[in-house]
């Protein structure tokens, strides 16, 4: 029994609805067992050994006091250069604050942004994270259905029927985590539209923007035109594209009064990002790009291998993801079938069974707000993701 009560806030986050499969996942591959995991949400591969040396040299150097709490003015110099070149945006320094990882990036945003009583349109399904930052700032998370058969990219009339006088913001994210989505410039621009219109804010997280295919291209919304760049803050970081996940680096780029209150709020909880990691980031950002193209290529070849495996495998449909490192696939047809003797009654059930019975880990659609769907990470080697479909194969044909 406590002694005193927690505040509510506390109970108001959830834990992560894929906790427990993964302290089983974790079980069976402390006990040897042959698990592949095909739930991880980080590349798999690691940070390019210029990156890493130029971390070493840092330390190395003594670059390890605080630099501005917002980032050295290096690194947000080379950030909007990056901005500039990449995505065709123009934003100076001090309109961008670094910090520790993308989902930092996040949570200064909405902080910033929302307060109580607000609502932010939250995209079904989504990142995990994003309805609990938002139930964080006291504002409350709208959700809205995206379509599987227009390959889950959020448009503007799917948006309009959940806008009331209260709704502050909108999440995009794409590419997109769990879909693999790559919402069209005419999605974004119709997106754009509806939020000039009603004023709102955009928070557009594109962390995976690098990771496209098929001749996609990622379109910042904040490039559409001058009204919508005022009210977007741009996401973005290094964890996905450069294989830093543990770095934490992470920034985003707004107005400056946005940023300036951004700062103003991570001066006052972690202050600066760690320097030796934003010297890597640097390097990584006005480095050779070779090795990211050399992830782009590997990562593509696995997402053919993987989803052509999955449409042959009976009860399963999946579409090929255009973006990031995900297949999302529609389960519903095993719903209610029985393998090795136990009932599938969801996703969730299905995850467990796949993961017991042929060891391999996914998350279920359920995490993510979408019952009937498994999210499968093709951030894992060729070689284990054909065996991973080569087990699901032998035990779906069984059920
Ligand atoms: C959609 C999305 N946004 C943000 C993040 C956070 O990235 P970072 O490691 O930079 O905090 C992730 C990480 O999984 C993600 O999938």
């Amino acid at each position: 029994m406590l002694h005193r009560p927690l505040a509510a806030r506390a109970n108001e986050i959830s834990p992560s609805p894929t906790l427990s499969i993964d302290a089983k996942t974790k079980e069976l591959i402390q006990a040897g067992r042959p698990v592949i995991n095909l739930s991880a949400g980080e590349p798999d591969f690691p940070t390019p050994a210029n990156v890493a040396e130029a971390g070493i040299a840092a330390i190395r150097s003594g670059f390890t006091k605080y630099t501005a709490a917002q980032g050295t003015v290096g690194l947000r110099t080379a950030i909007c250069r990056k901005l500039l070149t990449e995505n065709g945006l123009s934003y100076q320094p001090e309109q961008v604050v670094v910090s520790s990882g993308a989902k930092q990036s996040l949570y200064n945003a909405l902080m910033v942004l929302c307060q109580p009583g607000d609502e932010v349109i939250v995209p079904v399904p989504w990142w995990v994270s994003y309805p609990e930052i938002v139930k964080l700032t006291d504002a409350r998370p709208v959700f809205v259905p995206t379509d599987a058969s227009r390959g889950f990219a959020l448009r503007r009339e799917m948006v309009e029927p959940y806008i009331t006088a209260r709704t502050r913001a909108i999440i995009i994210n794409s590419p997109n985590n769990p879909t693999g989505a790559v919402y069209s410039e005419e999605d974004l621009r119709g997106l754009a539209a509806l939020a000039v219109e009603h004023g709102l804010w955009v928070i557009a997280d594109e962390i995976y923007e690098k990771l496209v295919y098929d001749g996609a291209s990622h379109v910042s919304i904040a490039s559409l035109g001058p009204q919508i760049k005022a009210q977007t803050i741009v996401i973005n970081g290094m964890s996905k594209a450069f294989a830093m996940t543990g770095w934490r680096i992470g920034y985003a780029a707004s107005e400056p009064e946005v940023a300036a209150a951004m700062t103003a709020l991570q001066s006052h909880t972690t202050s600066n990002p760690n320097s030796i990691a934003q010297k890597a980031a640097l390097a990584a950002l006005t480095g050779p790009q070779e090795a990211v193209a050399a992830m782009v290529a590997a990562f593509d070849e696995r997402r053919r291998a993987m989803v052509a495996a999955l449409r042959a495998l009976p009860g399963v449909r999946c579409e090929y993801p255009a973006g990031a490192f995900y297949a999302f696939a529609d389960v519903r047809g095993l719903v209610g079938r029985t393998i090795r003797g136990r009932p599938v009654t969801d996703d969730y059930t299905l995850a467990e069974i796949l993961l017991e019975e042929a060891m391999v880990a996914t998350v279920p659609g359920t995490a993510f707000g979408l019952p009937g769907f498994l999210r499968l990470s093709y951030a894992a080697s060729l070689a284990d993701i054909q065996e991973a479909m080569r087990r699901l194969d032998n035990i779906l044909r069984e059920a």
